[in-house]
């Protein structure tokens, strides 16, 4: 079973993409996918792919309600499936209130059963509901979550439940000190919680050519402390593609989604992308990046090969066995 919340200590480090770049590589290995999505902000992966038509509507079934253990229906009800094969819980406004809804139901529990506020496990919520209740690992090969960094309940919730994360990290004038950071909070967490929190690894991501930023990436690079499989370029125009093309980053080179001027307004289109090897390059970074979670901190046995069916265009094939991908350059 691969489980891992992609977490990051600040916002906008390319979190909600690369879950769902990640979760389409992995469904693409074969492994049955489902994401999380606690995220209740706009620009979230329910928005990414277009997904949770109730997700402002109070009165519908949702993941807070089954987390909080009183459903309005069944589990399986909730669950999403996108056009690439992936199933996702969509989010929904209610993860917004999780904590003032989780005090309710602690006074109100602790009250009926004369037990002490500290004693009521929090952060196991999410993890009974998942593993106990609804056994999703019957179901699924792998789980992932996009958390909301700052919702300290239902993140602590997140981690418990899957133990292991995956942690991009953007080129800033303090990278060092996210570097040290990190590991700290690893440990941090770890002892609140009091489990044993893996770090699969640390995805440095938007990383451009300048000498400030390949030093950055030396830097992640060439340290002990944990894993850097991969760096992902500075893929604005790819990535921001993606909340057009309502999917993944593979999705946009496949179906050729490009934003662009016609008669004084933006439109994005399929069919009109040029291919570019820099972005095959990120594609096959991105597919080399969900192997090395399921099979380096996983073990789990997958498919090396990624066949993208270009649209009017050849197909390319990538292999993980072999250095490059074929026809495409390093960018
Ligand atoms: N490698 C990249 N290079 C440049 N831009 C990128 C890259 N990856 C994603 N983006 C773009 O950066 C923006 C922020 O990405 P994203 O929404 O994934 O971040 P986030 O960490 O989920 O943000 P938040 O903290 O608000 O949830 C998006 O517009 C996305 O298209
Ligand atoms: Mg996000």
């Amino acid at each position: 079973m691969i489980t891992a919340v992609v977490y990051s200590e600040s916002g906008g480090t390319y979190k909600t993409t690369m879950t769902a770049n990640i979760a389409v590589a992995l469904e693409r290995m074969g492994q049955n996918t489902l994401v999380l999505d606690l995220d209740p902000q706009e620009g979230n992966l329910t928005s990414l792919f277009d997904v949770g038509v109730n997700r402002s509507n109070p009165e519908a079934d949702n993941l807070v309600k089954h987390i909080l253990d009183m459903p309005d229906g069944d589990f399986h009800d909730l669950i999403e499936t996108t056009d690439e094969g992936v199933d996702i819980i969509p989010s929904h406004d209610m993860l917004g209130d999780f904590t003032s809804n989780l005090e309710q139901k602690i006074s109100y529990e602790t009250g009926m059963k004369n037990m002490n506020r500290d004693e009521y496990p929090r952060f196991e919520l999410l993890y009974e509901l998942l593993w106990n209740k609804q056994q999703v690992h019957e179901e699924y090969d792998a789980v992932l979550i996009d958390p909301n960094a700052r919702a300290e309940d239902l993140l602590y919730n997140a981690i418990f439940a899957l133990r292991t994360l995956v942690a991009p990290v953007k080129p800033a004038g303090k990278g060092n000190l996210s570097l040290e950071g990190l590991e700290e909070l690893v440990g941090n967490m770890g002892r609140q919680l009091d489990i044993e929190i893996g770090l699969s690894c640390v995805v440095p991501s938007g990383v451009g050519q300048t000498n400030a930023h390949q030093q950055y990436q030396q830097q992640f690079e060439s340290t002990e402390a944990f894993d850097t499989p991969v760096t992902i370029g500075n893929r604005e125009s790819l990535m921001d593609a993606m909340w057009e093309a309502r999917g993944s980053a593979f999705n946009v080179v496949e179906e050729r989604w490009k934003t662009f001027e016609r008669d004084g307004e933006m439109v994005s289109e399929p069919g009109q992308r040029r291919v570019r090897d820099r972005e095959l390059d990120t594609l096959r970074k991105l597919y080399e990046l969900a192997w090395f979670i399921a099979t380096d901190t996983f073990d789990a046995d997958i498919d090396p090969v990624l066949e993208l069916d270009i649209q009017d265009y050849d197909s390319k094939t990538i292999d993980l066995r072999e250095r490059e991908a074929t026809g495409a350059t390093t960018a």
